[in-house]
């Protein structure tokens, strides 16, 4: 985040909340999350990210049927592209790169704010 600071990097407007936040013991980056889960496709092939995102998607629909929360990392998903020492403490088998990050564990609340739904009618013809 820090060396996004005043640059023309896309994301260079948020980072002083992001990094003003973290100093002050509030990870909105990862959100506390035990684990992180990467996505990592072959270098080179343009059109992988989709598989690793539907991949990835299937994950974050399964998980809650075993207890375990999720939350897309676009944070750590985009330092993974570029951020070298990231990279390393990653160790992606040679050939392969980042292309999406999803973190999770045993969630700390439980979601009681989803709307409720009108009851569906379907009518068989
Ligand atoms: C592509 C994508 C990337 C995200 N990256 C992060 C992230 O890095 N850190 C984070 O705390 N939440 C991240 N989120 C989660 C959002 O902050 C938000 O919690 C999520 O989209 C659900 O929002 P809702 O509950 O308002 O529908 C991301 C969401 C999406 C769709």
């Amino acid at each position: 985040m820090e060396n996004l600071l005043n640059t023309a990097h896309p994301m260079s407007g948020y980072v002083p909340m992001l990094i003003s936040a973290w100093e002050q013991g509030n990870d909105v980056i990862c959100r506390g999350a035990s684990h992180l889960l990467f996505a990592h496709i072959p270098e080179g092939n343009p059109v992988a990210v989709v598989d690793a995102i539907i991949a990835l998607t299937h994950f974050d629909v399964a998980a809650p049927a075993f207890g375990i929360g999720t939350c897309w990392a676009g944070f750590v998903a985009a330092a993974a592209t570029s951020y070298e020492p990231l990279q390393k403490e990653l160790d992606l088998p040679a050939g392969r790169k980042s292309a999406y990050a999803m973190m999770f564990g045993h969630p700390q609340y439980k979601i009681y704010g989803i709307p409720l739904r009108k009851p569906l009618e379907v009518m068989w013809q």
